[in-house]
């Protein structure tokens, strides 16, 4: 080893020996806010999460917020189905939600079926409280009747449906070989992945389960260029093999669905178990892929969004390495832990 080579091995034995004497305040409450106080940590996640509950609140305020209308349209579905159904429910934000609905029905948007669920459910809401003599109700309901609506354009309903379980040894050894298949695979061909392919697995991606329905995040792909080379350099983990990534997703949470800081992972959760449908699905059509880790430092957020221009309660969740792997290569075994040790019944 070099004589510089020492020098930075010295003091990066130094540095982790400061953070760990530092993680020791962690035993205190304020020892701990003392830390995060001092070294900035969190700074930039906390200007996006107020940054989102401003958008939140100003976009609920002027009616024109597409995550209200979602979130207000998944809670009174969830009140339709609810046993016994109550004769009102859903009062203190009908009026919001309508006129949310109203502003944007006829909004020049790529997402005509959200709209469509917005009014299906409304439709069966006013229907379903016609019982209730709660004011808000009332009022919202004759306004309901004085708006024009547009015709269905996804399918006759997308309002409450009975749901089936699929029980089939079929479906359960597909889903697993899939699964049991797909390893992180680094190394690609330069072929292209055909969009449509990609779309099916965004689609599946989509099915995901989130909080209130929201789906609060968006996939940006790149695929060639400068843009391609800038973005696949920025976070650590792709450090060997970034210059041969034929395809790039970045996951993005906006946490402008949210009024609450208490919210701020929601949009980490929802983009994870998006992820995880969607590479299952690129695997399943023989396209790997490889999640990267998204590191929380200030110099690599301001790269990434000046790169891709995010807006300021935009979030990177994690970065996506798409390609058609090169075959036969081998990949690290990743061995999984054992059930036991992850699970517990009580
Ligand atoms: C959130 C997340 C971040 C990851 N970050 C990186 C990364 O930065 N670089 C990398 O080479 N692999 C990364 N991986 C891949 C993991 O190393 C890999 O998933 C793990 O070792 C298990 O292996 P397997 O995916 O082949 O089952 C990441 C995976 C996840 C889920």
């Amino acid at each position: 080893m070099t004589a510089t080579g020492r020098m930075f091995e010295l003091l990066r034995r130094q540095k982790r020996a400061v953070f760990s004497k530092a993680s020791h305040l962690a035993q205190a409450r304020l020892g701990a806010g003392l830390y995060f106080l001092l070294t900035g940590a969190f700074g930039d996640e906390k200007t996006a999460v107020m940054q989102g509950n401003h958008l939140h609140f100003s976009g609920e305020r002027l009616g024109n917020h597409r995550m209200f209308l979602r979130r207000s349209v998944h809670r009174i579905e969830k009140g339709l189905i609810s046993r016994p159904m109550r004769k009102s429910f859903a009062a203190d934000y009908i009026e919001g939600t309508l006129e949310t609905y109203v502003n944007l029905r006829n909004a020049e948007t790529e997402d005509k079926g959200e709209l469509q669920w917005a009014r299906d459910v409304l439709a069966r809401y006013f229907e379903s409280t016609l019982q209730s003599t709660d004011d808000r109700i009332i009022r919202a309901r004759k306004r309901w009747h004085g708006t024009d609506h547009a015709p269905s354009i996804v399918s006759d309903d997308l309002s409450p449906f009975p749901y089936h379980a699929i029980s089939s040894e079929k479906a359960f050894d597909e889903v697993s070989r899939v699964a049991m298949n797909r390893r992180s695979v680094r190394w690609f061909k330069p072929d292209v992945v055909p969009r449509e392919v990609v779309e099916r697995a965004v689609q599946v991606g989509l099915t995901a389960p989130s909080a209130c329905n929201r789906q609060s995040y968006r996939l940006e792909l790149i695929g060639q260029g400068d843009l391609l080379d800038e973005v696949a350099s920025i976070p650590m983990g792709t450090a060997g093999f970034a210059q041969q990534i034929p395809l790039l997703g970045v996951l993005i949470g906006q946490h402008r669905g949210y009024e609450h800081h208490r919210d701020r992972h929601a949009i980490y959760v929802d983009g994870g178990l998006f992820s995880t449908g969607f590479i299952l699905a690129l695997e399943s059509q023989g396209v790997s892929s490889c999640c990267i880790n998204w590191p929380e430092i200030p110099s690599l957020n301001k790269r990434m969004s000046a790169a891709l221009g995010l807006q300021r309660d935009e979030r990177v969740v994690m970065l996506i390495a798409i390609g058609y792997g090169i075959d036969g290569q081998e990949v690290p075994r990743s061995h999984k832990r054992n059930i036991g040790t992850v699970l517990s019944w009580r």
